[in-house]
């Protein structure tokens, strides 16, 4: 086992702070993803807090701020299960750094994305235990772990509207794929926001503070933004750039490998797909012509609405090398962008575009 029991053969971006992803064939074909694979992202340690001293404060905008401890969170509301795909904004930035350099910022693959079982309650429930005020716009979150890469160093904060907030899909979370949560991915309770990027999912939430305004947090105001591409990230005020939110219409290919050996003749590829927020995958199409004719795959059942779509198609490959392309489509007919070139930004964040493997066929 690697690090906070993860499988030997992640891709170790960092130890510490710990980041790491799981390799292709350990996402590939699993609709919920085994918590030893799981994808992990941390800006700081990992704090270990014991969950009989755990407490949640909800203050701010709200009639009664609340202190709640684990126990009163289990019994006092009415527990919520759904299956959630969380997705980094910086999975697939390799491709893009690829493109252009990008400085001081992991180069994470394509596995930066994995989908499991949450069991919480929802933080609507919360919030109404609490009485949201009128002039309420945002809710933000706060966590214990400090981050030396923030701008003065902080604590780990996030924000979300308070539209988003209040959809009964966000939870405070205190289970994982039937197991309580563990340490490296935010015990004793943590906020999951299906649909959103991973950056808002905090782990280790103990203040809930609603808000007129987002977040100030550095990870809220500063990091997790799209800077137009002239712009030095170290250079970047609170506020610049495009925030980022919902998750970016996405897919990938995690069969065959890049540079895997294969037999000529029909082929099988698969791989994920997936639309934050209110939009799902329609259909996911594979080319090995390097786009001129595009075969539609076949998209598997999915695990509940915030899920992502496995999808697998078989196609006929002759001898040599082959490059395979993949694409979404979502429910309102938009298409994943072609080029990651067309995407770049300094940050590395949100790189959407058409997928690609180069493997050989005998
Ligand atoms: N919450 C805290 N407190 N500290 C963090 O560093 N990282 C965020 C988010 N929540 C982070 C955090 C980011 S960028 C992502 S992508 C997800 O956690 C990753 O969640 P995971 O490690 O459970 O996969």
């Amino acid at each position: 086992m690697a690090a906070w029991d993860k499988r030997d053969d992640m891709l170790v971006h960092g130890q510490d702070p710990f980041n790491a992803e799981p390799v292709p064939t350990a996402l590939y074909g699993h609709d919920l993803t085994p918590v030893d694979a799981f994808y992990t992202r941390n800006h700081g340690k990992v704090p270990l807090a014991d969950p009989e001293q755990w407490r949640l404060v909800v203050d701010g905008l709200v009639g009664t701020a609340l202190r709640l401890c684990l126990d009163d969170l289990r019994t006092g509301f009415e527990p919520r299960s759904l299956v959630a795909t969380l997705q980094c904004a910086g999975n697939r930035r390799a491709e893009m750094a690829a493109v252009r350099e990008i400085v001081g910022e992991d180069p994470w693959q394509r596995c930066a994305t994995s989908t499991a079982r949450w069991v919480g309650v929802a933080l609507t429930d919360v919030l109404a235990a609490a009485g949201v005020g009128p002039a309420a716009r945002h809710v933000a979150f706060g966590a214990p772990d400090v981050s030396s890469l923030a701008h003065p160093p902080q604590t780990y904060g996030a924000s979300i509207p308070l539209s988003k907030a209040t959809g009964p899909e966000v939870l405070l979370a205190w289970e994982m794929n039937d197991q309580p949560l563990p340490a490296v991915h935010g015990a004793p309770v943590r906020v999951v926001v299906p649909g959103y990027i991973g950056a808002r999912s905090v782990k280790w939430v103990d203040h809930v503070s609603v808000r007129s305004e987002p977040s100030d947090n550095y990870f809220q105001a500063t990091a997790y933004r799209i800077l137009p591409p002239q712009v030095d990230p170290a250079c970047a005020a609170p506020g610049n750039g495009i925030s980022l939110g919902p998750v970016a219409l996405n897919c990938e290919i995690l069969q065959p490998g890049d540079d895997d050996r294969v037999s000529a003749g029909p082929v099988s590829i698969g791989g994920y797909a997936f639309a934050g927020d209110d939009r799902t995958v329609a259909r996911v199409d594979v080319s090995v012509d390097r786009g001129r004719t595009w075969q539609q795959a076949t998209l598997r059942p999915q695990s509940g609405p915030w899920a992502w779509r496995l999808w697998t198609a078989t196609v006929e490959v002759s001898c040599g090398p082959v490059t395979a392309l993949a694409r979404a489509w979502d429910s309102t007919g938009a298409l994943q962008p072609e080029s990651s070139a067309a995407l770049w930004n300094p940050k590395g964040y949100a790189n959407n575009s058409w997928p690609h493997v180069d493997f050989w066929a005998d």
